[in-house]
């Protein structure tokens, strides 16, 4: 059976948003937190956070993204042990660190454990691990998960100079596996691109890959070391984030369009 065989060419849509983006390290757990923390606050949505596999750390480690998730998007009643599922030693793509663990991973099993979190009205926000075609095993990659669990992507993308490549190429792979909801987001610090070009690559993107680009995240660092232990250091965080995301008004529409 051929997991990315999808018969109509239309993806089934559920309630929630698989954030991914086009590489590692780009603000995927960053990006993720601060829409959890926006609809939770801002819409009042019941929402459930989910890192389904994380690698290279330890749950309760502040460095964890599951502790950062938790923290960020300030959905304290969610224990970590349920925001992610498998938390693997090596800081390796799920496929090899599941190997090195010794754990024989099933792609069925974390379909099962995705839609038992979708059976309510909630909705439910995911990061995927590394980039969109970073495999969970030889046959599949987070676009297949974003895919079987019907949800939208969004693809947090670099906002200086490299990103137009990186972005058409991981949109075109999204469509490939069967992708139909898409948007991409930068994140980025202020040096990196001035806003002419950030119009700039925002207008090559959307003119080559045919896809939403909504604008550019707050550069907010977040909360590390002694002050990550802090819950209050979080709240002015997310306090700082909410206050400029709300005027992102393209990635806000695109958000509630999605609620
Ligand atoms: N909007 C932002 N504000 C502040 N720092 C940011 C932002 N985006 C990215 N960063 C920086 O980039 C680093 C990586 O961000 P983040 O951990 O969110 O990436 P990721 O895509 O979730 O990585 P991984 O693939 O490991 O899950 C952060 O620790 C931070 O230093
Ligand atoms: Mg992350």
């Amino acid at each position: 059976m051929s997991s990315h065989s999808h018969t109509d060419g239309k993806q089934h849509t559920a309630r929630g948003l698989f954030v991914s983006s086009t590489g590692t390290g780009i603000g995927k757990t960053i990006v993720t937190a601060g829409i959890g923390a926006y609809y939770h606050e801002i819409c009042r949505r019941r929402i459930r956070i989910w890192k389904p596999v994380q690698s290279g750390v330890t749950l309760g480690d502040p460095e964890a993204d599951s502790y950062r998730l938790r923290l960020g998007s300030g959905l304290l009643h969610i224990p970590e042990e349920e925001v992610a599922t498998w938390t693997l030693q090596d800081p390796l793509a799920p496929w090899m660190a599941f190997e090195r663990a010794g754990i024989e991973f099933s792609f069925g099993c974390l379909l099962e454990e995705g839609r038992r979190r979708q059976k309510d009205d909630s909705f439910l926000l995911v990061e995927g691990a590394g980039g969109i075609a970073v495999p969970f095993n030889a046959a599949h990659t987070m676009a297949d998960a974003a895919r079987e669990l019907g949800l939208p992507v969004l693809l947090v993308a670099s906002s200086g100079l490299g990103t137009v490549s990186h972005t058409v190429t991981a949109v075109q792979y999204a469509r490939e596996r069967g992708i139909t909801d898409l948007a991409v987001v930068f994140s980025g610090p202020p040096t990196l691109a001035d806003d002419r070009e950030l119009a700039e690559n925002a207008r090559m993107i959307e003119a080559m890959a045919e896809v939403p680009v909504c604008g550019i995240v707050p550069w907010l660092v977040q909360p590390s070391h002694a002050r990550a232990m802090e819950t209050a250091a979080w709240t002015a965080w997310r306090q700082r984030w909410l206050a400029s995301f709300v005027h992102m008004k393209k990635m806000t529409a695109w958000l509630q369009e999605r609620a």
